[in-house]
């Protein structure tokens, strides 16, 4: 059952202009952050989206959100269109829906007790109050892990290590018992020896609550870890899309491989066929190129690629990839 569905999603971030092209020129350039994506995720999933920095997942996740307006395209959460709406509606749908965060020291107030943090969104969405909410509170800060929840409570986030910060930025997502989580890096900036009991929780959670995720990490070891299915993205389009175990063990796209090759295997003797890129990532999809929009970095871009961008189509059954010569690599 479809939890979520995107269609065409676009998202156009003006550029600023100097004073001189002010003058000289009339037309607007922007940054294509998202141009043109289309996905679904089903209750339970644990859909990931990839890609290298500035590919925009980000943007993808936020745009989920609503916390910004999408330029074009179509949102539908739970059965609902929640593309235009505003004010109430919105809040209504945001209990259903929570994001953590890559950096959880920035997202809790510094001056605020965990455990006030913890309880503030019961009280914003009018769940529960006063000594009640305090209650719920420390249930929760428990379920997270923070025990004794009765000494936590009354820390400051600077009181915590990076890891238990991030446990409470979590338990404040669920606190409202949302069905949805958008997990932007959410454990990007936590200790390589934390990391693991950080996704541990978050898989945890997931099954005593029913929860699905959007999981958004440029780390694919992390992503193969506990991904059910996983989209690649390259400069504000999804070039790779199918269940995480096919996408790792037989990438189609070329962009897909050349990621897969740089992620650590565990058995070294299973060889990895090597796609070396030519050039960088261009710093700002400002000037898509035409096409494909990976040619200029593809070592098998033929003159079609040049010419047209290729659509993103079933190769396998589930399994999508936008490439003329998926098929023949
Ligand atoms: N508010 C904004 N105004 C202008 N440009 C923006 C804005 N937000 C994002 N961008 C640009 O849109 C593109 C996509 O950004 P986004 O943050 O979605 O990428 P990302 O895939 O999340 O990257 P990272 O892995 O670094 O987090 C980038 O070029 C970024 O600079
Ligand atoms: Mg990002």
């Amino acid at each position: 059952m479809e939890l979520l569905r995107v269609e065409n999603l676009v998202k156009y971030f003006p550029l600023e202009k100097s004073f001189l092209e002010r003058l000289l020129t009339r037309s607007r350039r922007y940054v294509r952050a998202v141009d043109g994506v289309s996905f679904s995720i089903e209750r339970g999933e644990v859909f990931t989206l990839a890609g290298e920095t500035g590919c925009g997942k980000t943007t993808t996740g936020r745009l989920i959100l609503r916390l910004i307006d999408p330029t074009s395209g179509r949102i539908v959460f739970d059965g609902e269109d929640i593309t235009d709406l505003r004010g109430e509606e919105l809040r209504r749908i945001r209990r259903k829906m929570q994001p953590v965060f890559q950096d959880p020291y920035a997202s809790l107030n510094p001056r605020m007790k965990v455990g006030e943090a913890v309880k503030h969104p019961l009280e914003i969405h009018g769940i529960a109050y006063g000594s009640e909410a305090k209650q719920i509170a420390m249930e929760f800060l428990e379920k997270v892990g923070l025990t004794p929840a009765e000494k936590f409570y009354s820390l400051y986030p600077r009181d915590l290590s990076g890891g238990q910060r991030q446990r409470v930025a979590i338990a404040r997502a669920i606190v409202t018992k949302p069905m949805f989580i958008v997990a932007d890096e959410a454990v990007s900036m936590i200790d390589v020896s934390l990391k693991a009991s950080i996704l541990e929780l978050l898989m945890q959670l997931k099954r005593e609550m029913g929860l699905t995720y959007l999981f958004i990490t440029h780390e694919l070891a992390v992503a193969k870890y506990i991904s059910t299915r996983i989209a690649v993205m390259y400069l504000g389009k999804i070039v790779e899309l199918g269940p995480a175990h096919r996408v790792f063990e037989s990438p189609l796209h070329p962009y897909t491989k050349a990621l897969m090759a740089a992620v650590p295997v565990p058995n070294p003797r299973r060889r990895k066929e090597k796609v070396k890129l030519k050039g960088e990532v261009p710093t700002a999809p400002v000037d898509i190129p035409p096409g494909c929009r990976f040619h200029p970095r593809c070592p098998y871009a033929t003159e079609e690629c040049r010419r047209e961008e290729p659509q993103l189509a079933e190769a396998e059954p589930e399994h999508l990839v936008a490439c003329h010569k998926a098929m023949e690599l």
